[in-house]
């Protein structure tokens, strides 16, 4: 009897349910969908296998297949699990395999586990391609560098890894988030590691609430400054400590301040405007991608500084905005309780908001 439950991933359904949920992943897998078991990928380049049939370019929508044709018992299937497919399991990629997101993955003596040794980036899909894929590639190459790390896989072979991934994950109709992930690696020691981790992750994208663009949002600031602040570091700790204080406080992120100089938001970089003049801190922040977009656009339309920026500075600005892959960019009317530009979204950040959007939207 023992056996038999150990036999079973889902011992808690019973014989019946068991062959109901066998028979339907039978049908599922006789069809044109993949079954649900893992996938091998090569976890380095040049290992030789060819890995998937045809080479998968994220950056063209036309290469997200659609659900291929089938009978009629495949659609009464897929229209069966339809209801639930927000809830159906999704699945990652960690050093070569696709695997399912609750799948224990990681070694426990993981270096990233131990000791927080690792990087990370985040990008979002846009009209079907990754946003400015060129220029996250290169941060979290660059990330990696400045923690001796090396990133396991090729631009192309990554890209064409994400691309499966978001196939296996069905995410062919919406945009979604990619989440790089690298770690160290296994230690023996605590302190040096050998073969990295490598893990991709999708998700939904977070939509944050109407107001917060239409009407502005909150910080509260901290005296902090992020560790090597360039790279994007597995390090967020004040983040993740300060989460539930900042929600007690109505606050969207946290605003980071360190030795008189206003760096940058916890999770966002910041912009101030003092009249026609975009201000933005230049040294001890991570260069975020929208951030780069946003000096592009804007040195059309105002004056750039990119400089540091004090303290002080913010009482009289006359407008404060973040820009961030997850948050785009979203007008501040309060820092730690006091308002900025009479506590309503101006005129100069709707401008940037515009522009931004265009852009965006024609990617
Ligand atoms: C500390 C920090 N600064 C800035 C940013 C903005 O970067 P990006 O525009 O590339 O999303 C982020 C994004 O997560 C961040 O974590």
């Amino acid at each position: 009897m023992c056996r038999r439950e150990f036999d079973s991933p889902y011992p808690h359904i019973n014989k019946k349910r068991q062959f109901f949920w066998w028979f339907l992943f039978c049908g599922m897998g006789e069809s044109n969908w993949k079954g649900v078991g893992e996938r091998e990928f090569p976890a380095e380049e040049g290992s030789g296998k060819p890995w998937v049939s045809q080479a998968f370019d994220i950056s063209h929508p036309a290469h997200v297949k659609k659900p291929p044709s089938g009978g009629f018992f495949d659609y009464a299937i897929m229209a069966s699990l339809l209801r639930n497919f927000k809830q159906m399991k999704k699945y990652f990629y960690l050093n070569g395999k696709v695997l399912p997101i609750d799948r224990p993955a990681l070694q426990i003596n993981d270096i990233g586990i131990l000791r927080g040794y690792g990087v990370f980036d985040f990008m979002r899909t846009q009209n079907g391609k990754i946003f400015h894929w060129d220029d996250h590639f290169k941060r979290f190459t660059n990330s990696a560098k400045t923690l001796n790390l090396k990133v396991p896989l090729s631009k192309a072979s990554l890209a064409v890894a994400i691309g499966e991934l978001s196939k296996k994950n069905h995410c062919q109709k919406d945009d979604f988030s990619v989440r790089l992930v690298l770690t160290g690696g296994p230690t023996e020691d605590g302190l040096s590691y050998k073969k990295p981790s490598f893990a991709i992750l999708l998700e939904d994208i977070y939509d944050f609430p109407k107001t917060c663009y239409q009407d502005g949002a909150k910080l509260i600031s901290l005296d902090y400054e992020r560790l090597l602040p360039e790279s994007k570091n597995n390090n967020y700790i004040w983040t993740v400590k300060l989460g539930a204080l900042k929600k007690q406080k109505g606050a969207v992120d946290l605003l980071y301040v360190a030795k008189g100089k206003v760096l940058e938001a916890s999770m966002a970089n910041l912009f101030l405007f003092k009249g026609a003049t975009l201000i933005t801190p230049k040294d001890g922040v991570l260069k975020g991608i929208t951030r780069k977009i946003v000096l592009k656009l804007a040195k059309h339309h105002f004056k750039i500084e990119e400089r540091d920026v004090k303290i002080g500075e913010l009482e009289s600005a006359t407008e404060v905005f973040l820009s961030s892959t997850n948050k785009l960019i979203m007008p501040i009317v309060n820092i730690d309780g006091k308002k900025i530009g009479g506590g309503k979204v101006g005129e100069n950040t709707k401008k940037i908001i515009e522009l931004y959007e265009n852009y965006a939207n024609n990617y």
